[in-house]
């Protein structure tokens, strides 16, 4: 016996790629629904060689349903995924929204599978920020090790994770280029995309940070450790699919940077490429489809006493959203609901 499974958002750029997901990973699927707005009522979504019809989730009755993968963004997540976690069903959630209660785990199954436990409180389980979800796995086994103190990381993130409309602006935007009669303005982002970089990702807070700064500040606190101190500078670049990560490493203890490769190298969810000579490191066109979280330029910081720098790529449709969602819930099948 398998599970009654919803996606909700099935027609964004995270929904698709969960349905991609749980086809690939041959998820114990034994009925599924796939739901969006009333606006894509029958629009038809592929869920491995079968085409499914999308269903209004304003109107969807959870009753009976096991798991929902919800990828609606904040505003219907508020209205629609208490009503799911009621009528019985553990909501898997993509958005902000409940990252930060006390009451939702927040989990990346590499880092706090045992976390999942916790989901009985609200019915509701959360999925990290994109560029905190790849960066807690490379963190995490060398944290083990020789216990980081503090992290300063700079993100070169992909228009894919401000979702669809987001990747047209920059398609639309970049043509447009070419031929200056068809000027598009910024509406997605805050200045021109194309050709550019913007420092700029969700709304400032009080303090002059962005709250995707503060995103990763806050996740990789309570995925981690509360003891590791943060500091980001998150900066979206014209790359479709695909976040970057330049991440620079101060530990308690010294760690080599080949003993490091080597943790690395062992650790779940991590692929390292770090060969140093042309091409010997992974770019994000190079991580579009994987599962891993790939790790290059694994190298000393000799301007700190136990410092260590590193490049740090994945697909942020799949680490940084619906691939660690459908890991969630494989966790939670195992450890908590046990069908399938
Ligand atoms: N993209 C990433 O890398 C990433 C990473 C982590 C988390 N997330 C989060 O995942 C969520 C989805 O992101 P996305 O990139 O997939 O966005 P997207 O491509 O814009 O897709 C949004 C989806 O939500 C549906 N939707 C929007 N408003 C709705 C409503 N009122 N009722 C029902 N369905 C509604 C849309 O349906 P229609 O097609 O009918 O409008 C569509 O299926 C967001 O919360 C985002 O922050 C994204």
């Amino acid at each position: 016996m398998g599970y009654k499974v919803v996606v909700a958002g099935a027609t964004g750029n995270v929904g698709r790629e969960m349905l991609n997901i749980l086809a690939e990973r041959e998820f114990p699927v034994d009925e599924i629904a796939v739901l969006a707005s009333r606006r894509s009522l029958g629009t038809e979504v592929s869920f491995g060689d079968k085409t499914l019809k999308t269903q209004d989730l304003d109107t969807f009755d959870f009753t009976g349903w096991d798991i929902a993968l919800f990828a609606v963004g904040s505003g219907p997540t508020k209205e629609y995924a208490p009503k799911a976690a009621k009528a019985g069903c553990v909501v898997i959630d993509n958005s902000s929204l409940y990252r930060y209660d006390p009451d939702v785990p927040l989990v990346v199954p590499e880092v706090n599978p045992e976390a999942v436990e916790g989901y009985a409180k609200k019915n509701i389980i959360a999925n990290p920020n994109c560029s905190t979800a790849q960066m807690v796995v490379a963190l995490k086994p060398l944290h083990d090790r020789a216990k980081i103190k503090r992290v300063v990381v700079s993100t070169y993130q992909s228009v894919s994770g401000g979702g669809k409309d987001a990747m047209d602006e920059l398609w639309n935007q970049t043509k447009a280029v070419y031929n200056p009669t068809e000027e598009v303005e910024p509406k997605k982002f805050t200045k021109q995309i194309a050709f550019n970089v913007i420092p700029h990702i969700d709304v400032f807070m009080e303090d002059g940070s962005t709250k995707e700064e503060w995103k990763m500040v806050a996740e990789t606190k309570k995925i981690v450790d509360t003891k590791i101190k943060v500091t980001a500078t998150c900066v979206r670049v014209p790359v479709f699919v695909g976040h970057a990560e330049a991440i620079n490493l101060e530990f308690e203890e010294f760690l080599d940077e080949d003993e490091a490769r080597d943790i690395l190298r062992e650790a779940p969810g991590i692929m390292v490429v770090d060969k140093r000579e042309d091409g010997g490191y992974i770019t994000p066109v190079e991580c579009v489809g994987d599962f891993a979280t790939f790790i290059s330029r694994i190298r000393q910081d000799s301007t700190i006493e136990n410092g260590l720098n590193l490049w740090c790529v994945s697909d942020n449709l799949r680490k940084g959203a619906a691939l660690n969602a459908v890991q969630i819930a494989e966790t939670l099948g195992k450890r908590c609901l046990k069908k399938g």
